[in-house]
């Protein structure tokens, strides 16, 4: 049995959600939790090594199948030598990215067979689903913006897909909100940090700790 606390933050890109993250940590803290964060693709090595993989723009080549299965890979990767353990120490978890990325970019986004995803994610996670979600919704056009103005981020291979990519991705996680009330929180994101820091700290709260 795991004894963690598991939350996720999703959204498409530009929605602020790693800034939330780390802005959540001392809040959290004060709640007399070990915190830690992680994200995917990545985490611990190998996923990292993947990611790099994945994330290169020089990989124009990258089939979309090959893709989605080196997401998943690096998923069981991290799962294994980073979530189960922190869970089982007691740690309260923030990971960037989890099941529903996959299910968002290669499903809605590449158009990949989202029952077959939904499979490969319950494989590579024997079933485990985290306890609660956040949701970072933005305007596709407002969070790309947000990416170009931020200058400290590389611009990667994902961000150069067509804005229609990103509408078909933004669609598909208002669909998993619609689909999975209970599990995930939308945010909205178009607001200032403070103001979306403060609507993620109430809904982990609220869900968790009331
Ligand atoms: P990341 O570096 O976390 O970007 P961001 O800061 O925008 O969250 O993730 C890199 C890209 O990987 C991002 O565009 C989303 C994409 N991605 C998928 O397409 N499928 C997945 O399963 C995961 C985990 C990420």
């Amino acid at each position: 049995m795991t004894q963690g606390i598991f939350i996720t933050l999703e959204g498409p890109d530009g929605a602020g959600k790693t800034t939330v993250l780390q802005e959540l940590v001392p809040r959290l803290e004060a709640l007399g939790k070990q915190v830690i964060t992680t994200r995917e693709p990545g985490g611990v090595a190998i996923a990292e090594e993947i990611r790099s993989v994945i994330l290169n723009p020089q990989n124009t080549a990258m089939d979309d199948k090959t893709e989605l299965l080196l997401y998943i890979a690096a998923r069981r990767q991290h799962l294994k030598e980073r979530i189960i353990p922190a869970l089982e120490d007691g740690a309260l978890l923030l990971v960037d990215r989890f099941i529903d990325s996959s299910v968002a970019y290669q499903g809605f986004g590449r158009g990949l067979d989202i029952e077959a995803i939904d499979w490969l994610n319950q494989y590579a996670t024997d079933g485990r689903k985290p306890d609660l979600t956040l949701y970072f919704d933005i305007d596709v056009e407002e969070g790309l913006a947000r990416i170009a103005r931020n200058k400290h981020r590389d611009v990667d291979r994902l961000d150069m897909e067509t804005l229609d990519l990103h509408e078909r991705v933004r669609k598909g996680y208002l669909t998993i909100v619609d689909k999975e009330a209970e599990r995930v929180v939308k945010i909205d994101a178009s607001e200032n940090v403070e103001k979306v820091v403060e609507a993620a700290y109430t809904a982990i709260y609220d869900r968790l700790f009331r």
